[in-house]
């Protein structure tokens, strides 16, 4: 599929899991990617993937938790390409933990990185996005991964639950914001999906694992990061012309 020829994008989180998978799903369907994460090497590593294979990309250090370190990105992916056309918002961080015993750093940086961060770069790439003329046919994309947790209490995950949720409302709120000035705004919500955040298991001590029986899927397998960025493709792309606003599960049935 060639969906995405010509297209412009930027994915957060691109070293790694889930935003590795968007980025090499957004260049194998034609965009330009400009791989940003903290970890520099492995977002180099993820553009060095893409132009092997024939696609094009570069990458650089983006800390989104800094306001002017997602300029900074944003201003580099649109030296490099002429301009911006999509953005995908992964990097993230997961911080378990018994909400007693946790320390009050832990809350601030999972805010920090997956909610202020997602913000953060929305307000870096909207300028280059609204009111274009020459915007894509179904409107420049924001994609924001939220999660599960965003929509179902997660055990001893207060602060992730917290930021998931704040992105499904940041999403909603730029979709009705920006919708008459040709940008759509979504939000994937995965369940579990096999990545290096997720290989670690559940390194908490004392959990109650009947706690954990509401937030297994049904289905018999574990998710995929190409699952997700399948669909960071199409809500990037023209056929989710109409789409805004949405907060899409893809969880094995975790909520179903
Ligand atoms: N894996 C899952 O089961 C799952 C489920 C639901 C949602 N998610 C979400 O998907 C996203 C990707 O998760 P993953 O499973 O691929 O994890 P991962 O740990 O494999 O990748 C996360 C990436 O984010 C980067 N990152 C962390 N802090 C950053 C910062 N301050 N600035 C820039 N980059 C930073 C990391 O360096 C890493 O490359 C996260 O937002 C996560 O919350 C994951």
């Amino acid at each position: 599929m060639n969906r995405l020829k010509g297209r412009r994008a930027l994915v957060t989180g691109a070293a790694s899991g889930i935003g590795r998978g968007t980025a090499l799903r957004l260049a194998e369907e034609g965009a330009a990617v400009f791989c940003a994460d903290i970890a520099a090497e492995g977002a180099q590593d993820t553009a060095k993937q893409i132009t092997a294979a024939g696609g094009t990309a570069e990458s650089g250090a983006v800390d989104v938790a800094d306001a002017s370190s997602c300029a900074a990105g944003v201003a580099a992916a649109v030296d490099a390409f002429g301009g911006l056309d999509t953005l995908a918002n992964v990097a993230g961080i997961l911080r378990p933990g018994h909400t007693l015993e946790q320390d009050p750093d832990v809350w601030h940086a999972t805010i920090g990185i997956n909610l202020t961060g997602t913000f953060q770069m929305c307000r870096a790439a909207l300028p280059h996005f609204v009111d274009r003329e020459d915007a894509p046919t179904g409107g420049c994309a924001i994609v924001n991964i939220a999660s599960a947790a965003a929509l179902q209490g997660v055990p001893y995950n207060a602060a992730y639950c917290a930021s998931k949720a704040g992105v499904v409302g940041l999403t909603r709120s730029l979709a009705s914001e920006y919708a008459r000035r040709g940008v759509r705004v979504n939000a994937i919500c995965p369940g579990g999906i096999s990545t290096p955040m997720t290989a670690a298991g559940f390194p908490v001590d004392g959990i109650d694992p009947a706690l954990f029986a509401r937030i297994t899927p049904q289905m018999p397998m574990v998710g995929e990061p190409a699952d997700i960025a399948a669909l960071v493709a199409y809500l990037a792309s023209d056929e989710a012309r109409y789409m805004t606003g949405s907060a899409l599960t893809i969880d094995g049935g975790q909520l179903a």
